[in-house]
């Protein structure tokens, strides 16, 4: 068996909860591989919605075990207070989660020191969730991070307190920066206890819980976080996040080979957002802007910051499917833009003197003008039985997609439930 591999190609956000939901059924394990309290997914079933950060987004299927990897970064008080928002929706979820020993734990202190990186930037800020992503995985990388794995070491307390203690140090050097201590013994405290629960729910080396699942035939569904534009090395540095978001990310941040990867699945919304600072080519600072946005609720599920909103931009999504070996594709929210007379989508930029469909180096470069290419609008989709009964005018946004570039779209999201899909 492979593992088929779902992942966002633009700035995150792209509706990825709502498809692992959808497609969760075919599947024994979901599992996340990156990312941590940053993300937010959400899922709507009937009249409940639910946005999950940490907990992959199977948990509402019965059957289906949820696995977080060894590359995601956990906070102990968020991620409890997840737990028990989903086990008051009559859940057992801690029976259907396993985490790895290997996942790196966020601590108070790494939140504080994310909030402070910040305000040290000013006006150049990241526009970072403040989850303390970065410093948590600045420690991982530094080789300083504290694990799942060593809650169950004798001394833990004193190990936490030694790291604790040097991002203090270094809090306090911060000019500019104060914080409330109380606030961070408190949050200390907490944090301690949440550690206690987490110490009984199933921890183990989920290398080989996965690869053996792999080997006894079950279906695996490894589920990125954010989205191509946001990754590490290929996203628009700085204005990223701290992880590989890309497909690579998932052999890392599970355990699992690259010969082992089967599908992906590609999810972008039909139109474009991003939220945080950062260049964004096709934004539209306008009325178009402002509709998408009201109509498509564009509002951080984890922050609720407003998303900044613009039209589709196919040289970035055309890279992102390059970097990610994308195998069939996704398009979500394609209801938002039912009410536009004319949707745009960018075929290619200039810059400078050169046409281009290829994304530079410097995606904010002043002289890069993305270039449009105007469709008719579709106006209200009344049946989304089949492809065939889709208006012709969708149907010609959804060809010049696929033949720009070069995949199929399998999967049509109409809307945010589950039934509100078409999938070809
Ligand atoms: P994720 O981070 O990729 O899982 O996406 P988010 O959950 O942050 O944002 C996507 C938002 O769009 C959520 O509020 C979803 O409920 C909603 N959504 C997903 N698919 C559709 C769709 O096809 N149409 C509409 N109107 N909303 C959708
Ligand atoms: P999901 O999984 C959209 C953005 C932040 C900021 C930058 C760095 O829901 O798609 P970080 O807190 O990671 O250091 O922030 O990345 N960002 C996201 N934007 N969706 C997300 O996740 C995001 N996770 C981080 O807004 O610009
Ligand atoms: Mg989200």
């Amino acid at each position: 068996m492979k593992v088929d591999i779902l992942l966002g190609l633009q700035w995150g956000d792209e509706g990825k909860g709502k498809v692992v939901d959808v497609l969760a059924p075919k599947y024994d394990i979901v599992a996340r591989f990156q990312g941590g309290p940053n993300a937010g997914h959400t899922l709507e079933i009937g009249t409940t919605k639910y946005v999950l950060h940490t907990i992959p987004s199977g948990v509402f299927n019965e059957n289906i075990l949820n696995v977080i990897g060894n590359g995601v970064v956990i906070d102990p008080i968020s991620f409890l207070e997840e737990i028990k928002g989903i086990e008051a929706l009559g859940i057992d979820i801690c029976k259907r989660l396993v985490i790895s020993t290997r996942a790196h734990l966020i601590l108070p202190t790494h939140r504080l020191l994310d909030a402070s990186s910040e305000a040290q930037k000013g006006k150049e800020k990241i526009g970072s969730t403040l989850k303390g992503i970065g410093p948590a995985y600045m420690d991982k990388t530094g080789r300083n991070g504290l694990r799942i794995g060593d809650i169950l070491e004798p001394d833990f307390n004193k190990r936490y307190a030694f790291l604790a203690e040097k991002h203090k140090q270094m809090l306090s050097s911060m000019v500019a920066f104060t914080y409330d201590e109380a606030k961070l013994a408190e949050d200390e405290r907490k944090w301690m206890e949440c550690i206690e629960f987490i110490r009984m729910l199933h921890c183990t080396d989920t290398e080989y819980l996965l690869n053996d699942a792999l080997k006894s035939g079950k279906k695996i569904l490894a589920e990125g976080a954010q989205g191509s534009l946001l990754d590490i090395d290929f996203g628009s540095y700085p204005f990223v996040t701290s992880s590989s978001t890309t497909c690579a990310g998932a052999c890392i941040g599970l355990g699992l080979a690259p010969s082992a990867i089967g599908d992906v699945v590609g999810v972008f919304k039909a139109y474009c957002t991003r939220v945080g600072s950062g260049p964004f080519p096709t934004e539209q600072l306008n009325e178009w802007g402002d509709k998408i946005c009201t109509i498509g609720k564009e509002f951080g599920s984890t922050t609720g910051r407003r998303r900044r909103c613009g039209w589709l931009d196919i040289p970035t999504l055309k890279r992102a499917i390059i970097l990610n070996g994308v195998t069939c594709l996704n398009m979500m929210k394609t209801d938002v833009l039912n009410d536009f007379d004319e949707v745009q989508v960018c075929t290619h930029y200039i810059v400078g003197d050169r046409k281009t469909d290829q994304v530079p180096y410097d995606l904010g470069a002043a002289n890069l003008m993305p270039v449009y290419r105007i469709f008719k609008g579709w106006g209200k989709i009344t049946d989304i039985s089949s492809y065939d009964r889709l208006p012709v005018e969708l149907q010609q946004y959804i060809s010049f997609i696929e033949e720009s570039v070069g995949i199929p779209i399998k999967l049509i999201s109409m809307g945010p439930e589950r039934n509100q899909t078409l999938i070809r």
